[in-house]
């Protein structure tokens, strides 16, 4: 009897609770936190960084012991690098804490596909699923089992260059595809040894930037919060996410990470999440720009009280937090609650039992067989055909073509911001995919100009390739750093230099094809007129220029629809489809330019041609609706339905549209597809008020497609 107890109790001490891994999670955190030094749990809620923010803006460098909860790692893409320094936290600390590192994947690890805008263009969330679970899988064999990604920032003024990194102007499509990230990150168990947490950002209402500002303050009613802003992180949660990142802006004059209310009462309480909240980098330092707080000390006192988690780089945590705790200002429960959902967010990821990945090569890790064709496939989809007056496709052999453009012999431009790990020699240009297409002695090429500046010098010798030419394909658009963060433009136009080429070239006469690779709504309306097709490529990543001569010679049958609206010129935005309805719809419109857009949401064009039948009730219970849709060209072809409803009277003034189900299919030349739409009453006709409470009014709704309508009495 005596030496069994004895022999347990040896068990035990050689083998701590938290240790055991097939102890439930709970308990282990339990156990760890109990034998944690209030230094150690402080510890664990500072995350410091390696290298440089892709981005530019952070310069980060830190050295500090392994001892801290995370670690941002911008260069790392090898796990030696990361086991080295995973192998003193696990040895050299008193508890064996593993290390949380975490990276900006945000369109890919280092098979880069188009950015989020872009990929919302798809309209096809499997495939942005696959795509985030290979950018998961090269992250993970690399020592970086956190993404800060997606970014599901509602944005609405294409200004604010951050509107690249999200998923455009719609609530729902945000969630959609915020649910979508979030499932091919993390799968179906995070702890898997090629799946990464995810974490959801920026929270919240970063997006409603005024004049499309970086960091500004934002003034947000409840009701719009709730209707507009916070779907598509109640779409991450449900879908698991595992951690979520507040932002840098202040929201109804309260900084959204010292915000009691939305870090607090709403993510941990009223949505009864139990996963982690990182700030933004330096955004607790921040505080005290931001007028919240007299000083780094006060700044880590409010941020900490309101509910937030982990300190990203500017230590704030670090240095204040002890004496913060003995001056009876912070509690230990307090403590405790941020470090119990680290340690459970490190636990659920497996990084006790595996804190090392495996040492493998670039080969094993990266560009495996099938990722290229996914993000090949991506980038097509996310293409959008903005005009065609019938001279796309040009077929195999149109000819010569003359490729002009600072665009087309471009790598970095390509990819967009945050643009991972690519390699130059992973990224197709657009002037080898032009000459792999259609051969290389049928493509002449010139810059013609820079992105910006006054040189015009190249002009000359543009023209004179053009008119050798049959048809000119002018690829023009934005650097890769003028969007994302900090990348605000006081205009959506492309700078004089630029459009000044194209209007040279059309005096050739020649038939031109206007390529677009830019990270935010363009303001064409100059451009248009110009050209007999455009055709918008984003930034699509490692494929680069592949998806747009597939397009062009008609290998590849455009599909993707506008998730954001291209306004007719920059005075218009914010301009979004979902706007609310005015007092004098007859009144109010611009005087010196149109009031409509150049191209709505939604909108973007095959080479098939589709009819829609008429909007159809086939079911009472549930309500159902269906369309038939027949692609009436000899062309197979995608097509993307949208369902919107209109609730024309209601308690709250709601938008004209509201889109509520979207689904993509592939209909085949000559051949009639149904699409479907079931209607949850209280989902999908119902609003909700400023708490976040969602009611349904008696009475009658509309649903839409394209010109169609049909009326429901509730
Ligand atoms: C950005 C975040 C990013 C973080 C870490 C910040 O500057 O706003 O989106 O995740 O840096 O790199």
């Amino acid at each position: 009897m005596i030496i069994a107890a004895i022999l347990t109790v040896s068990c035990q001490d050689a083998v701590p609770l938290y240790k055991q891994a097939d102890a439930p999670i709970e308990k282990r955190v339990e156990d760890l936190l109990s034998r944690m030094t209030l230094e150690e749990k402080i510890l664990q809620m500072n995350q410091v960084t390696l290298g440089t923010n892709l981005n530019q803006n952070n310069i980060g460098g830190e050295q500090v012991e392994p001892v801290l909860g995370s670690y941002i790692t911008y260069t790392a893409t090898d796990p030696t690098e990361i086991n080295q320094m995973q192998k003193r936290a696990m040895e050299e600390t008193r508890l064996g804490i593993p290390v949380l590192f975490g990276f900006d994947a945000i369109h890919g690890f280092r098979t880069v596909y188009p950015i989020p805008l872009a990929q919302s263009c798809s309209w096809n969330p499997e495939l942005v699923e696959k795509a985030c679970s290979i950018c998961a899988r090269e992250s993970r064999l690399s020592g970086i089992p956190w993404t800060f990604s997606p970014m599901v920032d509602i944005a609405r003024d294409g200004r604010w260059g951050r509107c690249a990194e999200g998923y455009g102007e719609d609530p729902y499509t945000a969630s959609v595809f915020c649910a979508a990230s979030v499932r091919g990150y993390q799968g179906d168990d995070i702890s898997d040894s090629t799946k990464i947490a995810a974490c959801i950002k920026h929270y919240i209402g970063y997006g409603a930037s005024e004049a499309g500002r970086d960091y500004v303050p934002t003034e947000i009613s409840s009701q719009t919060l709730w209707d507009t802003y916070m779907p598509p992180y109640q779409a991450g949660i449900e879908a698991g996410a595992a951690t979520v990142m507040s932002s840098f802006n202040t929201i109804n004059g309260t900084p959204a990470s010292a915000s009691p209310y939305h870090l607090t009462q709403v993510l941990k309480e009223q949505f009864g999440w139990d996963g982690m909240i990182v700030s933004d980098w330096d955004a607790v330092k921040q505080l005290v720009y931001q007028g919240a707080a007299a000083d780094h000390k006060e700044s880590a006192w409010r941020a900490v009280n309101a509910g937030l988690d982990m300190d990203m780089a500017d230590l704030c945590y670090f240095n204040h937090l002890e004496q913060l705790v003995k001056e009876g200002k912070v509690g230990e429960k307090t403590i405790d609650e941020s470090v119990r959902r680290i340690l459970r967010l490190k636990f659920r990821l497996g990084l006790f039992e595996n804190p090392y990945p495996p040492v493998t090569t670039a080969e094993e890790r990266f560009n495996l067989p099938g990722d290229f064709e996914v993000v090949e496939q991506l980038a097509e989809e996310s293409s959008v055909l903005l005009k065609n007056n019938g001279l796309l496709p040009l077929g195999s052999k149109p000819g010569k073509i003359a490729l002009i453009g600072p665009m087309v012999d471009n790598y970095w431009d390509l990819i967009g911001s945050w643009g991972g790990h690519p390699l130059a020699e992973d990224i197709i240009t657009i002037k080898q995919a032009f000459s792999d297409e259609f051969g290389p002695a049928n493509v002449l090429y010139a810059k013609g100009c820079d992105f910006e500046g006054d040189d015009r010098s190249g002009y000359a010798e543009a023209v004179a390739k053009a008119r050798q030419a049959d048809v000119v394909v002018l690829c023009l658009g934005e650097k890769s750093s003028w969007s994302g963060e900090n990348g605000i433009r006081s205009t959506l136009a492309l700078p004089s230099v630029q459009e000044q080429l194209a209007f040279e070239l059309k005096k050739t006469g020649k038939p031109m094809v206007l390529l677009l690779n830019n990270g935010r709504p363009l303001e064409l309306c100059r451009l248009e007129p110009l050209a007999d097709a455009i055709l918008e490529l984003w930034q699509p990543g490692i494929a680069g220029g592949k998806p747009a001569a597939g397009i062009l010679s008609g290998r590849v049958n455009p599909s993707g629809k506008l998730s954001i609206t291209f306004p007719y010129a920059t005075g218009q935005v914010p301009i979004y489809y979902n706007r609310r309805r005015t007092s004098r719809p007859f009144m109010g419109f611009y005087q010196d330019i149109t009031s409509d857009p150049m191209y709505e949401f939604a909108y973007g064009l095959s080479y098939s041609t589709f009819e829609y039948g008429d909007i159809r009730e086939v079911c009472e219970r549930p309500l159902t609706f269906e369309i038939s849709v027949t692609n009436t060209s000899s062309l197979d072809g995608l097509e993307t339905v949208h369902w919107f409803i209109c609730d024309p009277v209601s308690t709250v003034t709601r938008p004209y549209k509201e889109l509520k189900f979207f689904e993509k299919k592939l209909i085949r030349a000559g051949k009639t597809e149904q699409f479907r739409f079931e209607v949850d009453p209280l989902r999908d006709f119902g609003y909700v008020d400023e708490s976040g409470r969602r009611y349904l009014e008696k009475g009658k709704y509309q649903i839409l497609v394209k010109d169609k309508l049909f009326e429901v009495e509730l």
